[in-house]
């Protein structure tokens, strides 16, 4: 491995890499510290979502993410990681160089990851990219199903979406928290660069006081479902992650499973989106629970398929 450059930016590459993984409502919810040979991803609970995640599960899941790749771009650098989380959810990477590693084929796809909430083209997905999506190695704790587009688990999982986000339509702190990290337009994204932008929802960049109002009025229950049944039914799968005890530990866990599955599945021309509201309202994490015959927790529902490249959230420059 030729690498010239010194450890620190070696690590800032690392870090600018990392921040590149998704995260709900994209609030990127990370502090990084550099020490010796260690990087540290501590959370960020200012920038947590006391409605959507009181239990701060989702947040723990993107520091995840955020570590998975971390690790998989230290390939790059000629260093192996090695992970450590404490109980407060501080998770510590150790870098040892290794002039033996190679670098992983993943480590392109951080960059050309991305959530994409469009209308899929309805195409299945072949057999041959599934079955190397379902070998993706999964940390302990954490599980994945795959439900095709016309079986019956995949119908009950829309109509717990659709359940879901009548549920959350109705509940006026749910939206005000949605609103408060919407950016509306061009201007109001860039003084930011957090935040769910207009750009990825494919709403034009006009004057706030025209956009708000449009983009609010389909805050409501009955547009959400009618947008989501339909993107729904374009796409080819649903995948469900799970872990098995619900605690701090299998939600970071998960997370790097998660990256590493998004990661493989953009590899292989696949996108993704996240229907996450049965998984967000306990009651109807139960009732899906015993419909789908788990004896995990239903934590990530993805749907699959295949949809045009959309425009790439911002991210804050550490
Ligand atoms: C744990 C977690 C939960 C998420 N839940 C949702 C969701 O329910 N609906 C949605 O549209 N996006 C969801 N997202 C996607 C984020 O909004 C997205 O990652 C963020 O806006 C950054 O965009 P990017 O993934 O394209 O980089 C979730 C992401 C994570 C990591």
């Amino acid at each position: 491995m030729n690498n010239a450059n010194t450890p620190t930016e070696d690590y800032q590459f690392l870090i600018k890499q990392a921040i590149k993984a998704p995260s709900g409502h994209n609030t990127q919810p990370w502090i990084f510290k550099i020490n010796e040979e260690k990087i540290e991803i501590s959370p960020d609970f200012k920038r947590s979502l006391p409605v959507v995640d009181p239990d701060n599960r989702e947040l723990f899941i993107s520091l995840g993410c955020a570590t998975e790749n971390l690790c998989i771009a230290a390939s790059l650098k000629g260093y192996t990681p090695q992970v450590n989380t404490t109980k407060d959810g501080h998770i510590f990477i150790k870098l040892e160089t290794d002039k033996q590693i190679k670098p992983s084929p993943l480590a392109e796809q951080i960059s050309i990851r991305q959530t994409n909430r469009s209308l899929y083209s309805g195409k299945v997905i072949p057999d041959t990219i599934l079955d190397e999506l379902k070998e993706t190695e999964l940390d302990a704790g954490v599980g994945i199903h795959f439900y095709a587009k016309g079986t019956k688990e995949f119908d009950s999982i829309s109509n717990f979406v659709v359940k879901g986000n009548t549920l959350q339509m109705q509940d006026e702190a749910f939206r005000e928290e949605l609103k408060s990290w919407m950016r509306f337009n061009k201007k109001h994204q860039d003084r930011t660069n957090d935040g769910l932008s207009y750009a990825v929802f494919g709403a034009p960049n006009l004057p706030l006081f025209i956009v708000k109002p449009i983009i609010s009025s389909f805050l409501n229950a009955e547009k959400q479902n009618k947008g989501d049944i339909k993107k729904m039914q374009s796409s080819s799968h649903f995948v469900l992650f799970t872990t098995q005890d619900n605690t701090q530990e299998q939600w970071i866990n998960l997370g790097r499973s998660l990256e590493r599955f998004l990661l493989k599945s953009t590899q292989s021309g696949i996108s993704h989106a996240y229907l996450n509201q049965p998984n967000e309202i306990k009651e109807l994490s139960v009732e899906m629970t015993k419909a789908l015959n788990l004896s995990e927790y239903p934590t990530i529902i993805l749907r699959l398929g295949y949809g045009e490249r959309q425009p790439y959230s911002k991210r804050i420059e550490i």
